[in-house]
């Protein structure tokens, strides 16, 4: 792939917008060398104003999502990728979110350019296990832990029980719940079925991923320790 087009893909600009940066001598070398259009260094060799280039294709990150922010591209409010750089919103292919949590859903969000680990990640098949801390507006009943662990349980408009799922209790309004399916709402459709109320929710872990101690709207890139982690739990 030609340099200005590989550069354009990342989001830097347009294909002429990339093109007069090479003519402001703006794409240079690792060493400082100015670049050209038609130059084919290796994408680790390229800076841009003195940087090097954001990370191409198969780029895996995870986002601390905080509250108040929509999984979309295009909300008028708040949205996660104003957390990311700017770039990160006009690459090619693009850089989606895996899955959604929620505008009032805090924690691990994770986003990838590599639409074959997407669907390794959310194909129902993968039952990556997911884990939620919810805090109640009710004390629990006490019957819950085993309602959601018995895979009957079939919230309204569903047309399939859900299948079982762990609820761990810390105490009588906060709980982890884990689940293996990521159907519309559902921790809050859970609690709600059975006459209770999330009033926060937060998502700690996924697969063998932990949010760790990303503090809320930061991220960082994944490693392929971090994938590894992902796929074993
Ligand atoms: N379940 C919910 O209810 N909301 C989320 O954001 C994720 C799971």
């Amino acid at each position: 792939m030609k340099l200005v087009k590989r550069i354009a893909n990342l989001g830097y600009g347009s294909r002429k917008e990339v093109a007069r940066m090479f003519r402001e001598g703006r794409v240079t070398d690792a060493a400082g060398e100015v670049l050209y259009a038609d130059d084919t260094p290796s994408p680790g060799d390229v800076r841009i104003d003195g940087e090097p280039l954001d990370p191409p294709q198969g780029l895996v990150l995870m986002l601390h999502k905080p509250v108040g922010y929509t999984c979309s591209t295009r909300d008028p409010g708040r949205i996660v990728y104003d957390l990311l750089p700017p770039r990160f919103r006009l690459r090619s292919p693009l850089l989606s979110t895996v899955g959604r949590l929620d505008r009032d859903t805090s924690g691990l969000l994770l986003f990838t350019d590599d639409g074959v680990l997407l669907h390794r990640i959310t194909a129902p098949k993968a039952k990556l296990a997911k884990r939620y801390d919810a805090t109640l507006a009710q004390d629990l009943r006490g019957d819950e832990a085993a309602l959601f662990a018995s895979g009957t349980l079939q919230l309204e408009s569903d047309d399939t029980p859900l299948a079982p799922a762990r609820l761990e209790v810390a105490d009588a309004r906060h709980a982890t719940l884990v689940l293996t399916e990521g159907r519309y709402h559902q921790v809050r459709r859970m609690f709600a079925a059975l006459g209770n109320h999330v009033e926060a929710l937060h998502r700690s872990q996924v697969g063998g991923l932990a949010l760790g101690d990303l503090a809320p709207g930061q991220w960082r890139p994944l490693a392929e320790a971090d994938l590894d982690a992902l796929f074993a739990s």
